[in-house]
């Protein structure tokens, strides 16, 4: 009787943790779902996404493409500086040749866009993380050295999550980019009017409100309030506008967007914007991320922009005709990432001097098919097209330009329509008569264009194109399916998957072995083979279902790992080190901070990574592995020791980032304490 009632009382018990850790997320999670109410949010779902009556598809006319210098604006944008008082290799010197070469070579964007990252934010280790008043003062004095400061609305920055690492909150001593940064603000919103459009860029700060030290702060998160204020900016009719750009710092892959208080979602609003671009997640690693880019379901594109900081990327868009083309373009450089931070220039503290920088070309008409936006852009005006349109930035005279169509030399000439260099708003428009016409057949072409400078330096663009305005492929691969994906949703998903799995997998275990302690398979042994793998999974899971201690110590650390605080640590240490309160708990649903939830998602992801997969999954394997067996063979038994020291160094660096409170306070501890235990206790009996 005794044996049974403990495993029976597993189910209320299991059920109670559950709805618990239900109860603590929708908790955690509330800033982003404040008082939206059930019924209004059904009836705003009907509002979207775009349907033929929008207004943006009411304005296209028949404005001709042709070989005139007009209805033509571009601008640039750079991602991801991380300027670093201790990173030798990249960051800094990119920037700064960016600034030295690329600016003055490009002259006349409207203006540049960073999407944040500015600072690196790194011990010399790259374990801990804190702001340096030095990396903010290379950016600033850079920066005045460029004369970016010194042409009125130039640049435009926004704060990135290595921005506001440490950051204790938007008025705290700590968050220099209100001192250092050029907006100085939480997002920037302007207006460029220009005779033939107006044209809207709105970055926000998805920052956490409290910064928390790394790693805990990789996802960025977007509040109600600040969901109400993004819609009624954007929705703003009397503030109507050929495109609308949403400038961030975290694709949306990575961002928490809540709902507003009428219930829309992120989806709802997009229908506002052509374009959302980021940065964050650099290249991603093992040539996963080469091309970061997706059309959304909702027509708008997502653009994220590779990092200046080892890739030394930087991106050129034109809106021409109100089509919008862009190109990444990386730095001029012998090799990347720079090795070796470049001298600074005569005259300046940190300037470097300007480096040879061959053409850039970027073709604005046809534009790049795989970009089409049919619901936001005048797809229509490159049939009606007269012209091939270029843009060609060159230090030195061109001497001589080719076009390729379908890898036909095209004969007509191509002419200068820009204006001059000493100009102030420099177009360099290159312009060749076409028949768009001819290449009216709902099939893809491509465009090679070749431009050679009078030092000889070349410059080659190739674009894929079609003249009917359907969107081609993007052929993004994996790049673009990544960040197409809900990143939060697939680590949630995964992880709740996989924890009630385990959680459920091991309580009917023990419900069957306690009912049949003498099943056959607890008695007889097998010998692994691919024919009898499913006896021997459940003939392991019964033999430890039937080890209590292992058992309940497991089943325990599960349950408690979604209903209790994983550890308290100071999460912002440079906060408890003003004296402010920084410590705070780590919970799976977020972070508590003196009682108040911010629902950063990172918990989630540690909780998958480093809980799910190496503190339970690994274990359980690897338990599997050695029971039942006579002898303990030696190599797993170094295996099993070897993953041992791995999770206590995961400890001890957790302890450096959030303090040694990290560790005494850690459920993680005990288990890990607890298993070293156990090993060598079924070692030695
Ligand atoms: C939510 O609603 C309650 C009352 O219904 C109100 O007191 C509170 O201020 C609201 N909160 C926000 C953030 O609007
Ligand atoms: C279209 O263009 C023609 C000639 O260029 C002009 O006469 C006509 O008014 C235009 N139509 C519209 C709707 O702009
Ligand atoms: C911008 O929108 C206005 C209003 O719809 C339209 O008249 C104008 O032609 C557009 N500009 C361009 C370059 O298409
Ligand atoms: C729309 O924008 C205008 C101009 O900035 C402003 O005066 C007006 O209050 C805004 N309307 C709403 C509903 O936010």
């Amino acid at each position: 009787m005794r044996g049974t009632l403990l495993p029976i009382l597993l189910i209320p018990l299991t059920l109670f943790c559950w709805f618990r850790a239900y109860h603590l997320h929708r908790k955690a999670t509330s800033s982003l779902f404040i008082n939206v109410s059930e019924k209004e949010s059904q009836d705003v779902s009907h509002t979207s996404p775009l349907t033929s009556t929008d207004p943006v598809l009411q304005r296209f006319d028949n404005i001709t493409m042709g070989d005139r210098r007009d209805n033509l604006l571009y601008f640039m944008q750079i991602s991801d500086l991380h300027i670093s008082k201790f990173q030798k290799t990249g960051g800094t010197s990119h920037f700064l040749h960016f600034l030295a070469t690329v600016l003055p070579v490009i002259r006349s964007p409207a203006f540049v866009l960073v999407t944040g990252d500015l600072t690196d934010a790194k011990d010399e280790h790259f374990v801990t993380s804190r702001q340096f008043i030095d990396e903010w003062v290379t950016y600033q004095t850079a920066l005045q050295e460029s004369g970016a400061l010194n042409r009125p609305g130039f640049w435009h920055d926004l704060r990135g999550n290595h921005d506001c690492f440490n950051v204790g909150s938007w008025g705290s001593e700590q968050n220099m980019y209100k001192k250092y940064g050029v907006e100085k603000q939480q997002g920037f919103d302007f207006m460029v009017e220009k005779d033939f459009g107006r044209y809207r860029f709105v970055g926000i700060d998805a920052c956490p409100k409290a910064g928390v030290a790394r790693p805990f702060n990789f996802f960025g998160y977007y509040e109600t309030d600040d969901m109400d204020r993004l819609a009624n900016k954007l929705s703003n009719a009397s503030l109507f506008s050929n495109h609308t750009f949403l400038l961030a710092h975290y694709p949306t892959a990575t961002t928490l967007y809540g709902k507003t208080s009428k219930g829309e979602t992120f989806n709802d609003i997009s229908r506002y914007i052509s374009v959302y671009m980021c940065g964050h997640l650099h290249k991603l690693a093992w040539g996963l991320g080469d091309k970061l880019q997706t059309y959304q379901p909702t027509h708008y594109l997502e653009l994220e922009l590779a990092d200046m900081k080892v890739n030394a990327i930087y991106r050129i868009l034109a809106i021409d005709h109100d089509l919008v083309s862009f190109a990444d373009i990386e730095l001029p450089l012998n090799e990347i990432p720079l090795k070796i931070p470049p001298p600074s220039a005569p005259g300046f503290s940190v300037l470097p001097e300007k480096i040879a920088f061959p053409p850039v070309i970027l073709v604005t008409n046809p534009k790049d098919s795989r970009y089409l936006m049919k619901y936001h852009e005048p797809v229509n005006r490159i049939k009606d097209s007269s012209h091939v349109r270029l843009l060609i930035w060159s230090d030195h005279d061109i001497e001589e330009i080719e076009i390729f169509l379908d890898g036909k030399k095209h004969n007509e000439q191509v002419i200068y329509r820009g204006n001059s260099k000493e100009d102030k708003d420099y177009i360099p428009l290159w312009v060749s008569p076409w028949n768009p016409k001819q290449f009216d057949d709902s099939k893809e072409h491509y465009i090679v264009v070749k431009a050679r400078d009078k030092m000889g330096q070349k410059g080659e663009s190739k674009v894929i194109f079609r003249v009917d305005g359907e969107r081609s492929d993007m052929r993004g691969g994996i790049s673009e399916f990544l960040i197409g994906l809900d990143w939060a949703l697939v680590i949630q998903t995964t992880y709740i998957f996989g924890h009630s799995f385990t959680t459920l997998n091991m309580l009917f275990t023990k419900l069957y072995v306690t009912f049949h302690p003498h099943h056959p398979l607890l008695l007889v042994s097998y010998h692994i083979s691919p024919k009898t793998f499913i006896q021997s999974y459940f003939r392991k899971t019964f033999l430890l279902a039937s080890q209590p201690i292992f058992f309940y110590t497991l089943y325990f650390y599960l349950l408690s790992s979604i209903t209790l605080p994983w550890f308290m640590g100071n999460m912002i240490p440079s906060a408890v080190e003003e004296g402010d309160d920084g410590t705070g708990l780590f919970w799976l649903f977020g972070i508590q901070l003196n009682s108040q939830w911010l629902p950063i998602f990172d918990t989630w992801r540690y909780a998958l990574e480093d809980q799910l997969v190496w503190s339970i999954g690994a274990v359980i394997i690897w338990f599997m592995v050695i029971t039942g067996e006579r002898k303990w063979k030696r190599r797993y038994w170094i295996l099993g020791f070897a993953l041992w020291l791995w999770r206590g160094s995961s400890l001890i660096r957790l302890a450096k980032q959030y303090g040694n409170l990290a560790i005494w306070t850690n459920v993680q501890t005990l288990w890990w304490a607890f298993w070293g235990w156990y090993g060598l206790y079924r070692k030695y009996l």
